[in-house]
This record gives C-alpha cells, sequence and structure tokens, in this order.
C-alpha cells in the first residue's frame, strides 16, 4: 500500500505562529541573556524562522541527538552525536526542537542541559504531538498541537525525505 501527504498547515499559518511566538519570547526574555540551542536537524528551518523574528539579537547553538532509526519508530534510546560548545552555566537557555512526541528526546536533553547549571532552561517546540507521549515535559512555547500521524516538511523528515517542503503535511495510507 502506499502513501500520500495531506497538508496540514499552511505557509501562511506557520509565518503567523512564528510571529507570535517570537513575539512571546521577545516579551519574556527583554533584556536576558537568552542562548536558543536548537535539535538538529528538523529544527533547523523553525529555528531560523524564529532568530529573525526576534525583536533582539541572540546567541545560538546546536545539538544532535540520535534516538529515531531511518523510519518512524522510536528506540526509546537517546544519544548524543553533537554536544553544544557555548557556555551556559547562568545563562538563559531556551531549547528549541521541532516537534515532540513521546518526549523521551527532550526528558533527555532537559537533564543533559541543566547539568550546565544554566540560570533558566525552558522549552519552545514548534508541534506537540500528543498520542504517544510517554514521559512528561513541560514545554513552554508551543506553535501547534497535533493529535496524531506522522509529519513531514518545514524541517521534518521520514527517512531524510520531505524535509525542504514549505508546508507541513501528514502521511497517510492511500
Ligand atoms: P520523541 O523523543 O519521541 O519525542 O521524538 C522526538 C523526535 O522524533 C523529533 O525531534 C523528530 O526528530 C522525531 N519525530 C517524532 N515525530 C515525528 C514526525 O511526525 N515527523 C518527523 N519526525 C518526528
Amino acid at each position: 500500500m502506499g502513501t500520500k501527504k495531506r497538508c496540514l498547515i499552511s505557509r501562511e499559518a506557520i509565518a503567523q505562529r512564528v510571529a507570535e511566538l517570537a513575539q512571546q519570547i521577545g516579551r519574556d526574555y527583554a533584556g536576558r541573556d537568552l542562548v536558543m540551542i536548537g535539535v538538529l536537524k528538523g529544527v533547523f528551518i523553525f529555528m531560523a524562522d524564529l532568530v529573525r523574528a526576534l525583536p533582539f539579537a541572540v546567541e545560538v547553538d546546536f545539538v544532535r541527538l540520535c534516538s529515531y532509526g531511518a523510519g518512524t519508530t522510536t528506540s526509546g534510546e537517546v544519544h548524543i552525536t553533537k554536544d553544544v560548545e557555548l557556555p551556559l552555566k547562568d545563562r538563559d537557555v531556551l531549547i528549541v526542537e521541532d516537534i515532540v512526541d513521546t518526549g523521551l528526546t527532550l526528558a533527555f536533553l532537559k537533564q543533559h542541559l541543566a547539568g550546565h547549571r544554566p540560570r533558566s532552561l525552558k522549552i519552545c517546540c514548534f508541534i506537540d504531538k500528543k498520542e504517544r507521549r510517554e514521559v512528561e515535559v513541560p514545554l513552554d512555547y508551543v506553535g501547534f498541537p497535533v493529535e496524531q500521524g506522522f509529519l513531514v516538511g518545514y524541517g521534518l523528515d521520514c527517512g531524510e525525505q520531505s524535509r525542504t517542503l514549505p508546508e507541513i503535511f501528514v502521511i497517510e495510507p492511500e
């Protein structure tokens, strides 16, 4: 059986929500020493849009974690394949993630980054996919809550395919 993609979130809706998130983050972190840490690779498009919509400049860094194989199922184990490089001690750190599913990746990352003793540590994720949440992780900023389905586009991939599509699509059986 093949699959098809159905557009779930349009470019316009994405742009509007990114602007709202940037405004909210801009208000909450005004005058603070904000470092944004993006979780590669999926976040690269969202993060690029978000930082350019902020009312002030921020420092950015990235981590790369590996938990999924090439397909759509999680292995449950998380490894760091690229760690953070900027100093985080006593700074305001905001983790930026593309999508949260089981929560395992973020729970692991939050604990890892907390070890650097930041002044504050919060999470911004673009898509909150609640259907398979296994561990509770407080999400401080959420772009869109989504009930179910495997999503691609706007940085999200399925086995490295469809990452560069400008809209978000849900993959459905044909
Ligand atoms: P979690 O650890 O289960 O929360 O998974 C988080 C990671 O799984 C994300 O950073 C994505 O890389 C990947 N992921 C989870 N759901 C999707 C999806 O619907 N589309 C693409 N990637 C996903």
